[in-house]
């Protein structure tokens, strides 16, 4: 008797095959994301930190001129920036850091958060990283202006602190909300991108800063995933500058505000250090370690 077999459909699921075929959404060549950078024409001066309250700052810029925002709001846990606690020499942190007073924090939070809307494109997402305390007046203010959740990202990292009765802290929040959750940009440049995040925190022995850098890989995850080349970036707590960095080795423009005028030369310095584009490699180019498993076994 005849047998046949059975014929691969179209839909059969062959494990890591999809891996090994990934490619990312767009992607542009070092040259493509040269030219978007130097082509984009704006009514307003970008690459450039106002050192002023970024609620009267945002106030005063043109409405949908945004691509992307990033933001690292002060804690409101009273916070000086110099405490023992975290560890480090206070000779090299920078003075004036500026938090919030808890009681204030949610009427603070509400101020800033509801300027974002006007600002945004369409399509523009927003990066806002948080602590577990303050969370909640974030999640209520991103609600109360009608910016929609998209994903509730943890980033796990090492802090170095001690605890008697209670467990140590070792993640951070960082919430992607968008104002069309129909249309917005996002550039899965993974193919299997999780939303628990592992970065280990910068220290950077002898080196002045503001008390509370972020990591410039972490805020280049959020730049690759949720920007174009010649996309416009505010930050409006911009610290140390990192959004500003990560923007300019991205070929990205930035816009942001800093209340602490103490942190210019800080900021001035990184940016001078930091080469336009140095940080950008084709998304193409940069397999992670499960698509290059895939695609070893699909090539033996
Ligand atoms: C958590 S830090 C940002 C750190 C930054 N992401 C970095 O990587 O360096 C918050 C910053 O917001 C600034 N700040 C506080 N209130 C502000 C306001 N109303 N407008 C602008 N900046 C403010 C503080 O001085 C501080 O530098």
């Amino acid at each position: 008797m005849k047998t046949t077999q059975p014929k691969e459909s179209k839909g059969t699921y062959i494990p890591h095959k999809a891996a090994a075929e990934f490619k990312p959404t767009k992607d542009w060549t070092i040259e493509e994301a040269a030219s978007l950078y130097d082509d984009r024409i704006f009514t307003f001066e970008v690459d450039r930190i106002h050192f002023e309250d970024c609620i009267k700052g945002m106030s005063e810029l043109p409405s949908e001129c945004i691509d992307m925002l990033i933001a690292d709001p002060p804690f409101g846990l009273n916070f000086g920036g110099m405490e023992p606690l975290y560890n480090r020499d206070s000779n090299f942190v920078a003075e004036g850091y500026k938090d919030v007073q808890l009681e204030n924090y949610s009427s603070f939070t509400e101020k800033w958060i509801s300027e974002i809307p006007r600002l945004l494109k369409d399509d523009a997402g927003v990066w806002i990283f948080s602590g577990w305390t303050n969370l909640v007046d974030i999640l209520n203010s991103l609600k109360d202006n009608n910016l929609k959740l998209i994903n509730h990202i943890i980033w796990k990292y090492q802090f170095g602190v001690f605890t008697r009765k209670k467990f140590v802290t070792s993640h951070y929040h960082v919430l992607f909300a968008v104002r069309n959750e129909k249309n917005y940009f996002f550039n899965k440049i993974e193919h299997y991108p999780e939303d628990v995040w592992n970065f280990k925190r910068e220290y950077e022995r002898g080196v002045k800063k503001n008390a509370t850098k972020l990591p410039i890989d972490l805020v280049l995850r959020c730049v690759d995933f949720g920007s174009k080349p010649g996309d416009v970036i505010i930050d409006p707590f911009m610290g140390n500058g990192t959004t500003a960095i990560a923007a300019k080795g991205s070929f990205r423009h930035y816009i942001g505000f800093e209340i602490n005028n103490a942190l210019e030369d800080i900021i001035n310095k990184g940016l001078n250090k930091t080469e336009l584009g140095q940080h950008y490699i084709p998304y193409s180019e940069r397999p992670d370690d499960l698509v290059l498993k895939a695609r070893r076994k699909f090539k033996s």
